[in-house]
């Protein structure tokens, strides 16, 4: 991650960004420049992009022997293949002659790559096969095609651009116990889509990673997902869900292993939460979406929810899985790329309808699109930008300044209390849905009785505006 420079010195790192860095105070969110500078931008692709694992895609998509896809991250090209052997190569999609491009088509099957300028040919592990009317002492092994790192774990194919790559163990132990026990190596791809985002990377992975927003930003998401509630407040949910997968014979792991990279090893968090009662997976109703997958014999009504590296977001369900890949563009644009994954051997229209297992995701990353674009426009129009607090933001924090952030503000209940008080004030913000000004509308029950959400999710609101339970609201971020 891109941690603050650690030398010991008394005077002031004369370095801008490390200056702002060293300015960030733990628990706020980050300054402007963080989400628009150039300079910043270039130092998130040093740091993180070239320094961590990326999860690009599940084996599935090149299932076959010369198949081969190209995938774009910030400026660089890669082409994923297959050799003949069956092992994966990440390339890149730079020719080592003149630097043209090797590859031209997005994805296809070859058991070479002809270079269409000069016509050096690579095979696709990146090796040079031929290159025309070169002298003598030239060296075709020299002038391969620049292989990154590539693992394959439990069907998930990552790859590092960093010549020394993190070390991968901690997560590759918490793969198995995650997806392996969803029987993510014999999935398949059931369908892809891509969001571009006018918003820096930051700003996107930031709001992934917190739920407070899921509330009301996110109502078809929150009628199922126990997780719309701060951690502390599902605890039973939580615990009811862990004894229906233990009485399957099943054992999912979590851990905590989100930190900076400055011991060397890739961070990853791995978490549990429970569905609502009678919810089966994250479909419109909560009823079955594809057959069930890898160890489970029956629906546990929980979720398994995986942060990797900075970029790679999972989340498994007993039927089917998401993958959610965040792909940096330029400092005030990004892409996010969604995955879903069903059984190996389920067939669309028989097993599983593709439009109902989209939807849940769909709909809800139509909705991320937009509140994360409108708080890049807010940040871009503000002309002195004010001291915002960015709560269970962790990971963003993490990523751009090594520091972590749990804890919540002692402004918390009054902004749960305002975010859901319908049709009282002047101004509407696109996370809330709802009156904006807090202090017009007050924090007793009147304003709640104002409130258009569900009584049970009113209920729950009270619980929360209570100033004992601020501590440590969705604890998993
Ligand atoms: S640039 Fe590829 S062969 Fe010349
Ligand atoms: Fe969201």
């Amino acid at each position: 991650m891109l941690a603050p420079d650690t030398k010991t010195t008394t005077a002031p790192s004369p370095d801008r960004i490390d200056q702002l860095v060293a300015a960030h105070k733990p628990g706020h969110g980050l300054a402007r420049p963080f989400y628009c500078d150039v300079d910043i931008y270039e130092r998130d692709l040093e740091r993180v992009f070239r320094r961590h694992w990326h999860c690009v895609a599940h084996e599935s998509v090149i299932p076959k022997p010369n198949d081969f896809e190209v995938f774009r991250m910030a400026s660089e090209q890669v082409i994923l293949t297959r050799h003949a052997d069956g092992s994966i190569h990440a390339l890149l999609n730079v020719c080592r002659h003149r630097g043209a491009e090797v590859c031209t088509k997005d994805k296809g099957n070859a058991r070479v790559f002809v270079c269409p300028y000069h016509a050096w040919t690579y095979g696709n592990d990146g090796s040079l096969r031929a290159a025309r009317l070169m002298p003598k002492d030239f060296k075709r092994e020299d002038h391969g095609l620049k292989t990154l790192h590539v693992r394959v774990v439990e069907g998930l194919v990552f790859i590092s651009f960093a010549e020394n790559p993190l070390d991968f163990t901690e997560v590759e132990n918490l793969l198995h116990a995650t997806c392996g026990q969803y029987g993510w190596g014999q999935a398949k791809v059931a369908y892809r889509q891509s969001y571009p985002v006018d918003a820096n990377w930051k700003l996107a992975v930031e709001n992934y990673v917190e739920c407070y927003h899921c509330g009301p930003a996110h109502p078809e998401y929150s009628q199922t997902h126990a997780l719309e509630q701060p951690l502390h407040m599902i605890e039973a949910l939580n615990a009811a869900m862990e004894e229906r997968t233990c009485a399957l014979g099943i054992q999912v792991g979590s851990g905590d292993h989100w930190q900076t990279s400055e011991n060397g090893k890739e961070t990853i968090h791995a978490f549990r939460y429970a569905l609502y009662d009678g919810v089966k997976t994250g479909s419109q109703d909560g009823s079955p979406l594809s057959t069930l997958m890898g160890r489970f014999t029956e629906f546990d009504g929980g979720v398994t929810s995986v942060h990797l590296g900075g970029t790679s977001f999972l989340v498994c369900y007993p039927d089917h899985g998401m993958i959610y890949r965040f792909i940096p563009k330029g400092p005030e644009a990004c892409e996010m790329e969604l995955i879903w994954l069903v059984n190996g051997e389920a067939q669309e229209g028989i097993d599983y309808d593709l439009e109902k297992l989209k939807w849940l995701w769909t709909v809800t990353t139509d909705e991320d699109k937009s509140i994360i674009e409108h708080t890049c426009a807010a940040c871009a129009r503000t002309i002195s930008y004010p001291a915002r607090s960015r709560r269970w933001s962790r990971t963003s924090c993490a990523i751009s300044t090594g520091i972590s952030t749990r804890s919540a503000g002692p402004d918390a209940a009054r902004a749960l209390l305002c975010r859901n008080t319908a049709n009282v004030g002047n101004l509407r913000c696109p996370f809330r849905r709802c009156g904006f000004d807090a202090e017009a509308v007050g924090e007793g029950e009147e304003s709640l009785k104002a409130c258009s959400l569900p009584a049970g999710t009113r209920a729950r609101i009270r619980a929360v505006s209570s100033p004992t339970v601020l501590q440590s609201p969705f604890g998993q971020s």
